[in-house]
């Protein structure tokens, strides 16, 4: 049997953070926080890494990180080389957010190799415009998703995840038959009632449409209804990110 090494364990113990004490990570820390995650594997290191120690962030934290696609230092580097991107938007935008993605969450896990808990914060693409504003950001740089970070003030066990046969599919993609499924959403909602996490969160996402009855509580609210609603209710057209894109210099139309 593979025993677990530290960098395993570490991985495996991951949990979002909520609740976060007052104690404030070293500038050594962050910086080598920041520093393991400039060292993920990259496309062309499409990313740049705002910081906020100030104001009310969320959960309490004392970091925040917002993680950007950007583009704007690559023109740059190009224009001193004599060269012009004539890539299109969608194809940049794609390597951008896999280069992001990836120094991200090497952050994640170097925080946690600290004791640091963290917690992603989704809603930047759609606050990119005002982010822009807040943080003085030139053309071509999109913030993708923001990250908050500290000393964790709570003790949560980890979340569930699918089970091993509704991910790994070797050398073909399986017929997802009806028990493969219900076993799948069966790990989750379980998973996720026993830690009573969408009551804690007083998180439940509300019905929009009023002749739908919402026939949950918390006692059988979990995570496969939850996500649901947000696939099924939110965003349905493009309008608004591209919206968003254009107002960080990025044309996707
Ligand atoms: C891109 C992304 C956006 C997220 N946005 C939020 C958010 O806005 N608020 C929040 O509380 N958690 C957010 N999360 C955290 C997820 O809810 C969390 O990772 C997921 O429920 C699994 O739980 P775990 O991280 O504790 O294992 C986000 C995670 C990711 C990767």
């Amino acid at each position: 049997m593979v025993k677990d090494n530290k960098v395993i364990e570490t991985m495996l113990n991951h949990k979002s953070i909520r609740d976060y004490t007052d104690q404030k990570p070293s500038d050594e820390i962050i910086e080598k926080i920041v520093r393991t995650g400039q060292q993920a594997p990259f496309a062309s290191q499409l990313y740049s890494v705002l910081l906020s120690r100030k104001g009310n962030i969320q959960f309490g934290a004392p970091l925040l990180f917002t993680i950007c696609v950007d583009f704007h230092k690559m023109e740059k580097i190009m224009e001193k080389r004599g060269w012009e991107a004539i890539t299109n938007d969608i194809s940049i935008l794609l390597m951008g957010i896999q280069d992001a993605a990836l120094m991200s969450e090497n952050m994640v896990i170097a925080g946690a190799s600290f004791g640091l808990g963290s917690c992603y914060l989704g809603a930047a693409p759609y606050r990119a415009k005002k982010i822009k504003e807040e943080y003085n950001l030139p053309d071509r740089v999109f913030p993708l998703v923001q990250l908050v970070m500290g000393y964790p003030a709570e003790e949560k066990p980890p979340r569930p995840r699918y089970p091993m046969d509704f991910v790994l599919f070797e050398d073909e993609y399986p017929e997802l038959d009806d028990n493969k499924i219900n076993e799948a959403m069966k790990v989750m909602d379980e998973g996720y009632l026993a830690q009573d996490y969408y009551e804690e969160l007083n998180g439940k996402i509300p019905i929009k449409d009023d002749e739908k009855e919402d026939k949950y509580t918390y006692e059988d609210y979990s995570w496969t209804e939850h996500i649901s609603r947000k696939w099924g209710q939110r965003y349905p057209d493009s309008e608004r990110i591209l919206e968003q894109l254009k107002e960080c210099g990025f044309d996707v139309e």
